[in-house]
């Protein structure tokens, strides 16, 4: 079984979610999606009218009440203010707002504590854990055994995304392809725990990888790691 933490980072629609949880359920470890805490938190920007930018997003994230719950047959449940909204963070709409709101250096604060707590909860219950997201093995868990940087080409991860999506025209398929670029280019560039590889960490290109090979390469990985 895998102990401690295994750090999976990379830009949108390399195929981190796929091959987190695929990992996880081979290795009896326990898994989360950082991206669902950020994206309620736009969510919640987004309940309230309040543009994405703007300083009132700093008051909000002191107030949220985020609670996550990882329960490993019902998977992440989210709930903002009470209120369950995990069905609702992969709109169009939470996908823009999301990497402005995860700008501000206050809501990366309150949502790193959020994740710190779960992350040591579920490593004393349950042993290890598999942690998704953009920062986790720079600044969430530089302590992780095992961290590894996801990469697709820009145009698989489109053509990923299109196909998750339902789309399939070429103009679709071309405004998936602009609306990921322009998200990770703001991941990469802003100045709070950006976008990045850390110096230790493993990067696979899965472009031409199945989700299967995938998952195969890091249960490998996690298994030389001991
Ligand atoms: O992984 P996902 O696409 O759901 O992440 C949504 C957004 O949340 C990212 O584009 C990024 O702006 C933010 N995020 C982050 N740090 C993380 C995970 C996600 O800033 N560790």
């Amino acid at each position: 079984a895998l102990r401690g933490v295994v750090a999976i980072d990379g830009p949108a629609a390399a195929g981190k979610s796929t091959t987190a949880r695929g990992l996880a359920l081979l290795s009896g470890a326990a898994y989360l999606d950082t991206g669902a805490i950020y994206r309620a938190v736009a969510w919640a920007v987004l309940r309230d009218g309040l543009s994405p930018e703007g300083g009132q997003v700093a008051d909000l994230a002191g107030r949220l009440d985020i609670d996550i719950s990882v329960d490993p047959s019902l998977g992440q449940q989210v709930t903002v203010d009470g209120e369950r909204v995990e069905a609702q963070l992969r709109s169009r709409q939470v996908s823009e707002a999301v990497p402005s709101v995860a700008s501000h250096p206050i809501v990366r604060e309150a949502v790193h504590q959020i994740q710190r707590n779960v992350i040591a909860r579920l490593v004393a219950s349950r042993g290890g854990i598999v942690v998704e997201g953009r920062d986790i093995g720079t600044v969430v868990a530089p302590e992780a055994g095992l961290k590894v940087f996801l990469t697709a080409s820009d145009d698989e991860r489109a053509l990923r995304r299109s196909r998750q999506e339902g789309v399939t025209t070429w103009n679709g398929i071309m405004a998936v392809r602009q609306a990921l670029l322009r998200r990770d280019t703001r991941d990469r560039n802003r100045a709070v725990s950006p976008l990045a590889k850390a110096p230790d960490a493993v990067e696979v290109d899965t472009t031409s990888m199945t989700p299967a090979e995938v998952v195969d390469r890091l249960v490998s990985l996690a298994d030389e790691r001991g």
